[in-house]
């Protein structure tokens, strides 16, 4: 399977670390076999029909700012576009730095990479946030499959639990922890007695937030993630705009703590039901959205077996790589570049209500 990596920050990197790490295990449990034939960031690309060597592409990036730095296979500003015209890929991973205002420069890519028959895995939220019921149709009107588990809870598989696990089930509403960042931020100022901005400080060094954390604070990531779940899990067309968003930015130290003295945490909360909705609240100690540190938590209310909770952590370079690896093995198994593993038990449905 041919593979073109667009974006080569901290997910395009990991993706690369864990296809090299993991390559020997995917050929032998699933027979895949990965070559990377172009990888680009914002100073160009890297290009070979043979291969490119990914420890190397990681060397590149690393300590010579762009993959376009390789010797050999180096080729300074092409474009992600022009990649797309230029290179006969199979799949496209699409994990650059999101507008979640515009979708861009994500949204142009997929769009390109999908109608030119290539099959796309992104976590790009904000493309996502912005067409995800028009990219759906563009994907089927070309026969090509469209994949984003790691674009909502990071290594979670919050989208593939609903949508495989709960089928055939009518899900009725949802309450979410999206933003794993900002969940940081509230547990940490409750726990410290510390203000927002020095939890903000905190989260930053420790990797949690990226510089720019208006996104996190504001609620707005928290809102993409809602918008892409309505609309993937429940068949809801809509968009930001639908979305009532308040974010943390106001909340004081005071409030944190008053709720805490009354047995309660302040957690960014996304909640899916007549309405869309995101907005600091109030929840009991035992609530399951009531997650420490940078976890994520999602409860689904379904119509006939009731309430299901996934936990876990919602952001990371390694963890969301996972997420991707997880969505190109599924295309590649649907599509022939890869087999189901013989250790797992295929169970045939017709043996299991067949009468001996
Ligand atoms: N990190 C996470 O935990 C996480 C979790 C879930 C989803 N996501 C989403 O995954 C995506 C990638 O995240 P990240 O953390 O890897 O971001 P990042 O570290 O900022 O890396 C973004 C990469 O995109 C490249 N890029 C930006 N514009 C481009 C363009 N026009 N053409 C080619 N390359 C371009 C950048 O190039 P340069 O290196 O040259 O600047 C960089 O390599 C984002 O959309 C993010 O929202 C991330």
């Amino acid at each position: 399977m041919n593979m073109i990596i667009i974006g080569f920050g901290n997910v395009g990197q990991s993706l690369a670390e864990m296809l090299e790490l993991r390559a020997p295990e995917l050929r032998e449990r699933y027979g895949l076999k990965v070559n990377v034939v172009a990888i680009v960031d914002r100073g160009g690309a890297a290009l070979s029909e043979a291969g490119i060597s990914l420890s190397e592409a990681v060397k590149a990036k690393r300590f010579r700012g762009s993959v376009s730095t390789m010797r050999g296979l180096g080729r300074p500003q092409l474009s992600a576009l022009e990649v797309l015209e230029e290179v006969d890929g199979d799949i496209v991973i699409e994990v650059t730095s999101t507008s979640l205002e515009t979708g861009e420069p994500g949204l142009t890519h997929i769009k390109k990479a999908i109608s030119s028959k290539k099959h796309v895995v992104t976590t790009s939220k904000g493309a996502l946030a912005q067409m995800l019921p028009d990219l759906i149709e563009l994907a089927n009107k070309n026969d090509v499959s469209l994949m984003f588990s790691g674009a909502v809870g990071g290594a979670m598989p919050i989208l593939d639990f609903a949508k495989m696990c709960l089928r055939g089930e009518k899900v009725e509403s949802l309450r979410g922890v999206l933003n794993g960042t900002t969940n940081y931020i509230l547990w940490r100022m409750a726990e410290r007695r510390i203000g927002l901005s020095q939890a903000v400080r905190e989260a930053q060094e420790l990797g949690y937030a990226e510089e720019n954390v208006s996104y996190d604070l504001n609620g707005l990531d928290t809102a993409c993630k809602l918008v892409i779940l309505a609309n993937w899990v429940i068949n809801r067309r809509v968009s930001l705009k639908d979305v009532e968003t308040r974010g943390i930015e106001e909340l004081s130290l005071e409030e944190v703590l008053k709720a805490k003295e009354e047995g309660f945490a302040v957690r960014l909360i996304g909640s899916i039901k007549e309405n869309l909705r995101v907005r600091p609240e109030r929840v009991s100690l035992r609530d399951p959205l009531c997650v420490d540190s940078s976890l994520n938590a999602v409860v689904f209310t379904c119509r006939y077996s009731g309430q299901h909770v996934l936990i876990g952590r919602g952001a990371g370079g390694k963890e969301t790589a996972s997420a991707v690896i997880r969505d190109v093995l599924t295309i590649a198994q649907g599509f022939g570049w890869a087999s189901s593993p013989k250790d797992v038990l295929n169970v045939n449905p017709k043996s299991v209500w067949a009468t001996p």
